[in-house]
């Protein structure tokens, strides 16, 4: 019998039964969810079953990075979905080729392949290094990584992300990994031997609570990787697409990747990956790799349009700009002596806040029960990724509630 699906104010139903009891039956319990169900979003705020507004400073984890249903994406995937939605990788496409061209021309890069998420776009990457070590550096395949850092959740791309405790549960891992402490140069240094083919750094590290790498640090690996005919490699899944003030990270540090991966905010929500190369890097011959949706013409429209948007709007600027006042507005509260704040760490409008105690849940909560939506990367730290499009008077909101949520 066919079930329908309540989203209208009320309790969000399935069937008749309540969607949060029915998840638990039905849904593989991977994701230790908030107690809330949304239903509707707007601009940085989003409604749940109740009715209840909230202020969205998540943004799907840093995704819905022009706000929710935007006019111009919700225009640009209409007249795509009414055209030609997907078709196989063996014809061409124009949307495609479009937003290949869009990013190629506004960054350092030369050739894109697109995936359906960040994971996918790391397994490119990956993929990439072994085939290049194979023709350039005697078959050498190690890729080194760093500790506290998050490339996905297939196999691959778990054994290069540096968190055992993501892994111990699907040991043995695949070989050719190693990690290193981020932000320290020598000990990079010292473990490159003849296996190695590549450097793979997050520009920032975000799932660690916003932890950005140092100018020194950066420009080092890139110095390492010449000096040792290594491919560079930016993970800026999550620091792309203007997050941290510039539209992509490595500007800010004034090196190149010979490789990059994007996900995240690419199509503003629409499921998208790419990984591009430097010419010398653009390895693949024909077979080599594919995907059956990545790329199709409905999420390239709409990366088009998100792209082009945060370019004509310099949405990057407006990251700085909000971050700053953010940030500004945080060290207020943190020589508050009740708030607790012992860190700000931040890149643009990516913003970690370490306490000196287990409060984050709490603060979560709390934030969450005001109508603010935020989330936690540890026990101590709280993360915020909002829209690129936030105002002043968001970000007062978001300050007045936050004040109140660590002082309570
Ligand atoms: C830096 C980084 N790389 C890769 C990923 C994996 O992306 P996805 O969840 O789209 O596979 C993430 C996700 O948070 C990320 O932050």
């Amino acid at each position: 019998m066919a079930t329908t699906a309540t989203t209208t104010t009320g309790t969000a139903t399935v069937g008749g039964q309540d969607v949060k009891t029915l998840e638990h039956k039905l849904y593989m319990r991977t994701f230790a969810r908030q107690p809330i169900t949304l239903v509707r979003g707007e601009g940085v705020r989003v409604w749940d079953d109740q009715g209840k507004e909230y202020l969205d400073f998540l943004a799907g984890i840093a995704v819905n990075i022009l706000g929710h249903c935007p006019p111009i994406l919700v225009k640009a995937v209409q007249e795509q979905v009414e055209t030609l939605i997907h078709t196989t990788n063996i014809y061409y496409t124009a949307p495609q080729i479009e937003l290949a061209k869009l990013l190629v021309d506004h960054s350092a890069l030369d050739q894109v392949f697109f995936t359906n998420s960040g994971a996918e776009s790391n397994e490119c990457a990956i993929k990439l290094a072994r085939k290049w070590g194979k023709l350039h550096r005697d078959g050498a395949y190690e890729i080194i990584t760093t500790h506290n850092s998050f490339h996905g959740r297939t196999l691959a791309t778990l054994a290069a992300t540096g968190n055992r405790h993501y892994q111990e549960a699907f040991d043995p891992m695949p070989a050719g990994f190693t990690h290193v402490t981020y932000n320290d140069l020598d000990e990079l240094r010292d473990a490159v031997t003849d296996n190695t083919v590549a450097i793979l750094l997050e520009p920032v590290q975000g799932e660690s609570g916003v932890h950005p790498a140092s100018k020194e640090y950066l420009q080092g690996a890139r110095a390492l990787c010449d000096e040792k005919k290594l491919l560079f490699m930016l993970d800026e899944v999550q620091s792309s697409m203007g997050r941290t003030g510039t539209l992509w990270a490595y500007e800010q540090y004034g090196v190149e990747p010979d490789v990059m991966t994007l996900a995240k905010g690419l199509a503003g929500g629409l499921p998208i990956g790419a990984c591009l190369a430097k010419k010398h890097a653009a390895v693949f011959e024909p077979g080599d790799h594919g995907s059956t949706f990545a790329g199709n013409p409905l999420v390239c429209a709409a990366g088009r349009a998100v792209l082009q948007e945060v370019l004509d709007r310099d949405l990057a600027g407006n990251a700085k700009r909000k971050g700053e006042r953010l940030v500004a507005g945080l060290r207020e509260l943190q020589s508050e002596s009740d708030s607790g704040i012992s860190e700000i760490r931040s890149a643009g409008l990516w913003i970690g806040i370490e306490f000196d105690q287990e409060k984050a849940t709490d603060v979560l909560n709390r934030c969450r029960e005001m109508g603010v939506l935020v989330n936690k990367t540890s026990n101590t730290a709280i993360r915020l990724a909002p829209p690129l499009i936030v105002t002043e008077a968001d970000c007062d909101q978001f300050l007045d509630v936050f004040g109140r949520a660590v002082s309570q």
